[in-house]
């Protein structure tokens, strides 16, 4: 349902999704990737801003999204839609968030409400033992959705702003992804030479041990308008 900003990674542009939606289109991203090693853990938290102007044009995403080795996207999802309340029991002015991955089929834990304002954690973390990606999305530091899937190695993690449709003639408010961990299996002393940013600016973005834990505590995500 759901496919990936055009320059993110060459390997995840081959990912883009054959469904069939009329207009897709991405706006503003923080993007890193390939890495020379394979990330293990991601975290970062999105603070939702107000749905997209005009409101309640199907349909609106904002995620965080992981391309893999095995062809697969882990995005976890916030989305504003015409019916919020058809999609999660969402009431109007709210956003529906779920742990989700792309994986031919756009596979999702369980749909909730969030608002905005709400701190949206949305977890990945790669599990040694089932050699799956265990995700979660907490609101406020509470797991309301999980989702684990076989996905093969994360290559690259960056933030997307993807319209579709009606919404693809919005104006999406800006936005902000605080506390962004990413933890790789090795050291990659180069992960930081492959940020690439559109209609966005961070703090550093830094590593604490050469290479193997990298941070940038807040990335500010400017407001997008989309006329396709
Ligand atoms: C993820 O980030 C949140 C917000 O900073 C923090 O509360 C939580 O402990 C982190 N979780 C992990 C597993 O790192
Ligand atoms: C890995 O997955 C298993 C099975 O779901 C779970 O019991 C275990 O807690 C997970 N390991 C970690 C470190 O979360």
């Amino acid at each position: 349902m759901y496919s990936l900003p055009p320059l993110t990674l060459a390997v995840l542009a081959l990912l883009r999704s054959t469904t069939a939606q009329s207009i897709i289109g991405f706006g503003p991203y923080f993007s890193l990737g390939p890495t020379q090693s394979w990330i293990r853990e991601a975290n970062t938290t999105l603070v939702l801003p107000e749905i997209p102007t005009p409101e309640l044009l199907d349909r609106l995403a904002l995620w965080p999204g992981m391309g893999t080795s095995g062809g697969d996207l882990i995005q976890a999802l916030a989305v504003s839609f015409a019916d919020p309340d058809a999609n999660c029991g969402a009431t109007e002015g709210q956003w529906c968030t779920w742990a989700s991955t792309l994986q031919g089929t756009q596979l999702g834990g369980d749909q909730v409400p969030a608002s905005p304002g709400d701190g949206l954690t949305m977890h990945y973390v790669y599990n040694d033992s089932t050699g799956e990606y265990d995700q979660t999305v907490s609101i406020n530091g509470q797991v309301v959705s999980s989702l684990s899937t076989i996905s093969g190695q994360a290559q690259g993690w960056g933030t997307a702003v993807e319209c579709q449709d009606d919404a693809c003639q919005s104006t999406v408010p800006a936005h902000q992804y605080l506390s962004t961990t990413l933890i790789l299996d090795s050291a990659d002393q180069s992960f930081g030479d492959t940020l690439a940013i559109n209609e966005a600016d961070s703090s550093d973005f830094t590593t604490s041990d050469n290479g193997q834990t990298w941070t940038v505590s807040t990335i500010n995500i400017h407001s997008h308008t989309f006329a396709l």
